[in-house]
């Protein structure tokens, strides 16, 4: 695993270029984004750049919450679409539904699996929707959310009561499997599950951790989320 520890805005452009780099090395590939606080520092970045290589990317949403549409500000489709995927102009858009679960694992051997998975993590290990004691072998499937991811999701949806009790995410297998992964932390609030990740023993409570064995894995922090490495 190859760490990298800078100030949040150099780490941020660092991914983006990253980014854009596979998406001309490799024209036409699939590449799986994960929304959240953290991954929208690197789109922003992303979008600065105006890499014309990205508009013919498949992209692959990697989770969203159950019963929200694309058309909802709060899903994860909405928020991926308004601050990457129109942005750089892609449109070969793929978002995983409790229904279309196969057919987007299906469609992702297609494009002959990731390119580039860019992930954020959860203070409690989770990637995607992947939550502690996930299967390793899990493809796309659905999720129930823990008390704790639901708290920290409560701000964007004014209350924890309304936040979906379920998500479906891209499953870890198949995170796992994609040849290049990027992830991304920022904050205090992440440096102990940063200390999990790296040092860990390798458990399906932390799910991040499976990611220590991965051979193309790029880790990116700022020093606050490196804090105790
Ligand atoms: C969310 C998403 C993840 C994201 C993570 C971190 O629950 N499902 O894909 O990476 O939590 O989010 P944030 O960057 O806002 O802390």
């Amino acid at each position: 695993m190859k760490i990298i520890v800078d100030s949040r805005e150099k780490i941020s452009a660092l991914a983006a270029s990253m980014i854009a780099e596979h998406a001309e090395k490799v024209p036409g590939c699939a590449m799986a984004f994960a929304s959240g606080r953290t991954t929208k520092y690197v789109y922003d970045a992303l979008a600065e750049l105006n890499c014309k290589a990205l508009s013919g990317c498949k992209a692959f949403t990697v989770c969203d919450y159950v019963g929200l549409d694309a058309g909802d500000e709060r899903s994860c489709a909405f928020r991926l679409n308004e601050e990457l995927y129109s942005k750089v102009g892609i449109t070969n858009i793929h978002t995983p539904t409790p229904e279309n679960a196969a057919e987007f694992d299906a469609q992702i051997e297609q494009c002959g699996g990731i390119e580039l998975a860019v992930l954020g993590i959860g203070t409690n290990g989770h990637i995607g929707f992947n939550e502690p004691a996930t299967p390793y072998d899990s493809y796309t499937h659905v999720v129930k959310l823990t008390d704790r991811t639901k708290a920290r999701k409560a701000e964007r949806f004014g209350g924890e009561e309304n936040v979906p009790d379920k998500a479906v995410t891209m499953g870890l297998k198949t995170i796992c499997e994609s040849r290049n992964v990027i992830l991304v932390a920022f904050g205090k609030e992440k440096t102990e599950i940063i200390h999990e990740l790296v040092y860990g023993k390798t458990s399906t409570y932390v799910p991040a951790a499976m990611l220590q064995m991965h051979m193309n894995m790029t880790l990116l922090l700022d020093s606050d989320a490196a804090a105790k490495l």
